[in-house]
């Protein structure tokens, strides 16, 4: 059935793992997910961005994912990443979406209290949870020093005040990843010390992180070998996640990491296979890819395999 969040990110905080929660944006993508979930018995979070309903157009994905409910009978959640405004959320809502994020991290922190507060009257009112967002995401794309990036990390005490007067069911923090294949310069790096202090302001509470993927480099190396241009790209290492999954984290938000292995396995077939113009047989393999990683991710990284 279609889930709240509510008692999968309940027993994750408590088996000190996290529910991975990946972006969807045609059939392939979901299909390869929702087998990797049935395979790993795991629960499961399917995201729809902006960008991906302008894509697919809402009622394609809405259709897809129901009937990924149905041919499964897994529980899986399905929730609006990233909402910009009232609006948007309200049509999930609307549309029976059963999680909305409402992204208010760019606007100063009372005008994110009240833009968050007036999403979660509306989506608790219809039995819709609701992810709120603290502190910025920003990468090493946005060209800022470390000491200006921190600045940007969510503040632990305002993170208690924000939940406190929003009534957010979870909470995005920034502690130093960012969205994207560009993640860090030189070392990776991650403010564990203030995840530390956010859990302890708000124990039991269900924190968030955006910007997780790890860009294996065994998928950017096929890229690159195959005629892709992505040099540079560095993501979160899996020991961090894994990390992170063990605190207050519950909800680990993958995109990049599927965009890669998808793009690499069609890159490789057709230098392989320059004859072949069936697209179900690249896209087929790419749904096996995204299957593959997911069900790495779910087994070896979050530590959710097993516990639907
Ligand atoms: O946070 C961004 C997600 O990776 C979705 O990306 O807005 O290009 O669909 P998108
Ligand atoms: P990545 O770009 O690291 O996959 O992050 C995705 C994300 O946070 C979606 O909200
Ligand atoms: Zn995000
Ligand atoms: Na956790």
């Amino acid at each position: 059935p279609l889930v709240t969040s509510r008692e999968m990110f309940k027993k994750a905080y408590e088996g000190g793992y996290a529910i991975g929660a990946f972006n969807v944006n045609n059939m392939e993508i979901i299909q390869g997910i929702v087998e990797a979930a049935r395979e790993e018995k795991a629960p499961l979070i399917l995201q729809v961005s902006a960008g991906a309903r302008k894509y697919a157009r809402p009622i394609y994905l809405k259709k897809l994912v129901e009937a990924a409910v149905e041919d499964t009978g897994i529980p899986i959640v399905l929730h609006l990443d990233h909402g910009e405004d009232f609006e948007i959320c309200k049509a999930c809502i609307d549309d029976g979406f059963t999680s909305v994020m409402i992204d208010g991290s760019r606007l100063p922190f009372e005008e994110n209290i009240a833009l968050t507060r007036r999403v979660v009257e509306y989506a608790h009112e219809r039995g819709v949870v609701v992810e709120g967002e603290l502190g910025r995401l920003a990468g090493v794309e946005d060209n800022v020093k470390v000491s200006d990036r921190e600045a940007t990390f969510t503040d632990p005490d305002q993170a208690l005040e924000f939940v406190e007067r929003t009534g957010v069911d979870s909470l995005a923090v920034a502690i130093g990843t960012s969205h994207g294949a560009y993640k860090f310069k030189g070392e990776a790096y991650l403010d564990f010390e203030r995840l530390k202090k956010i859990t302890e302001k708000l124990p039991g509470f269900p924190l968030v992180l955006h910007g997780a993927s790890s860009v294996l480099p065994e998928y950017v190396e096929i890229c690159n070998r195959y005629g892709g241009n992505i040099p540079g790209a560095q993501g979160v290492p899996e020991d961090m996640l894994r990390k992170a999954a063990s605190m207050g984290v519950c909800k680990i938000n993958i995109d990049t990491d599927l965009r890669l292995a998808m793009t690499a396995t069609i890159r490789r077939y057709f230098s392989e296979n320059p004859s072949e113009f069936d697209p179900r047989k690249y896209l087929g393999e790419a749904r096996e890819a995204i299957k593959k990683i997911v069900r790495h991710k779910m087994r070896n990284v979050l530590g959710c395999s097993g516990k639907i």
